[in-house]
């Protein structure tokens, strides 16, 4: 069964789209818990553009899955990982002008900064994962930090997938992320998987060994629009585990 994680800093943007005390990614936490979400995921930016200091404190105080911590890699935010003690810490890379976290992290260029990270986060008892890209040197370099697991940015996946018109492209656009996933397995990793992942793409992901874990926001916030948060996420969790799902190449 892959989990899913749902994403909830776009309830959060919306409500900071105006300033105002709603919609609270709070409230919508506790829909997606009820939809079947696995677990939360939210990520504290920053400069602060979607989730707060607050709401990330309220949901670790409220829901009863587990609490996913996207940060990007700065002592500011380690420090507050640690007072919030979330399951896991999920370290990305960060620039302020960019609309959404547009690459995986350089593990090799920051190798020093983000392996004390780790061991940081993995002293306190909290699983530290790498938002990495899909090649076998980032997964190379994310086992030699300790990390318990890796998160494969899933933009390029998605797009390529998302232009494919036939099925021998599909799976052409399955091989990076397969080979990587397959790689970082064999280096003791977790598999997770996210960004740009929405209802005409994600039931691919089940073709790729070893992924655990889907991490999901902005296509499922979307979706809630018309069909309600609830729904939305159940649906997703179902496409993720369709054991109809079988693409045939011919
Ligand atoms: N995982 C990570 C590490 C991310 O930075 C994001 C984007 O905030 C996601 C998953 C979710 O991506 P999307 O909103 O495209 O589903």
């Amino acid at each position: 069964m892959i989990r899913l994680g749902v994403n909830v800093d776009h309830v959060a943007t919306v409500r900071q789209a105006r300033g105002e005390t709603y919609p609270s990614p709070v409230q919508a936490a506790a829909l997606c818990e009820t939809g079947g979400a696995d677990n939360i995921t939210c990520h504290l930016r920053e400069d602060r553009r979607h989730i707060n200091d607050s709401d990330a404190s309220l949901l670790k105080a409220t829901i009863n899955i587990p609490l996913n911590f996207e940060i990007a890699c700065t002592s500011e935010m380690l420090a507050f990982a640690l007072k919030l003690k979330p399951h896991s810490v999920t370290l990305v890379p960060e620039k302020r002008e960019e609309r959404t976290t547009e690459g995986g992290l350089n593990v090799s260029a920051n190798f020093d900064l983000i392996a004390k990270h780790v061991e940081t986060l993995q002293n306190a008892g909290i699983l530290a994962c790498l938002f990495i890209e899909s090649e076998s040197n980032a997964v190379k370099f994310a086992a030699k930090t300790g990390a318990k697991a890796v998160e494969f940015h899933t933009g390029k996946f998605c797009k390529q997938l998302d232009h494919a018109t036939t099925t021998k492209d599909r799976f052409a656009a399955l091989q990076p992320v397969k080979s990587a996933s397959i790689l970082a397995h064999e280096l003791g990793l977790q598999c997770h998987f996210g960004h740009g992942l929405h209802y005409g793409n994600a039931n691919w992901l089940q073709l790729v060994d070893f992924a655990e874990e889907a991490n999901i926001g902005h296509s499922i916030v979307a979706r809630a629009i018309f069909c309600g948060l609830e729904k939305a996420v159940t649906d997703m969790k179902s496409l993720l585990n369709d054991p109809k799902f079988r693409p045939y190449i011919g």
